[in-house]
């Protein structure tokens, strides 16, 4: 691989079963194998199949090298409040179920390049805000704080998701006052809220 490497992403919806063999080998190769869970080629097909979901790849010299999968909170909030009851329901807010970038490409600024692919299609469905799981252990959680305006957030010790193994910050973040780029500015990092239960507050 070249020293400068020119990474692409390419946004779907919809895309049906022609990328979920893509999907699903970034994924596994991201990922230990132990946090595989079962049925998941049937739950992935589904999501290709439902246009609410956003499937942003990242793509290095014609190959898909990294993939983010962004779905409604509303939807996310139904699948994993059992998981995680303070999660609420928010109609303007997409939840980032998947992030994955193969070894190879990693901190290439590949995830940031999705990240504002992904941005500039929730902004074109009205969505304005972003919540997901970040891992802790490999900085994704601490690289959300730096880029994002975090509007809450809340540690879970130990996250069933990744085989009970490690632990997970919940964030809702905004994506307005972070900037995808490599050389973009910064938010000062200042979370809002710690805890996301909205307990009180009128919606
Ligand atoms: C987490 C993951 C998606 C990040 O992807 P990536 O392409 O390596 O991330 P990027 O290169 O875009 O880096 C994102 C930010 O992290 C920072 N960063 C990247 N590499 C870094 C390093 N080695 N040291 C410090 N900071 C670093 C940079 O500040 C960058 O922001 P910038 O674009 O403003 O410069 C990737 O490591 C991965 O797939 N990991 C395994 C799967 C996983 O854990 N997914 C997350 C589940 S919650």
């Amino acid at each position: 691989m070249p020293a400068e490497i020119i990474l692409t992403t390419e946004v779907l919806s919809a895309p049906g079963d022609t990328i979920l063999e893509d999907s699903l080998a970034i994924r596994r190769g991201s990922f230990p194998q132990k946090w595989q869970f079962d049925g998941e080629e049937d739950y992935y097909r589904q999501k290709n199949l439902d246009s609410s979901s956003i499937h942003v790849f990242l793509r290095y010299s014609g190959k898909r090298v990294g993939y983010l999968l962004g779905i409604p909170q509303n939807e996310a909030v139904t699948e994993l409040k059992p998981d995680d009851p303070e999660m609420k329901e928010d109609l303007k807010m997409v939840y980032v179920e998947v992030a994955a970038v193969l070894s190879a490409f990693r901190g290439k600024g590949g995830f940031s390049l999705m990240m504002g692919s992904l941005r500039e299609e929730a902004l074109k469905r009205g969505m304005q805000r972003f919540s997901l799981h970040a891992r802790i252990n490999n900085g994704l959680s601490g690289v959300i704080r730096k880029k994002f305006k975090v509007i809450c957030s809340k540690r879970i010790e130990r996250w069933p998701y990744y085989n009970h193994e490690e632990p997970t910050d919940y964030i809702e973040a905004s994506f307005d006052g972070g900037r995808a780029g490599s050389d973009g500015t910064r938010w000062p990092g200042r979370t809002v809220r710690l805890g996301c239960s909205r307990a009180g507050e009128t919606q």
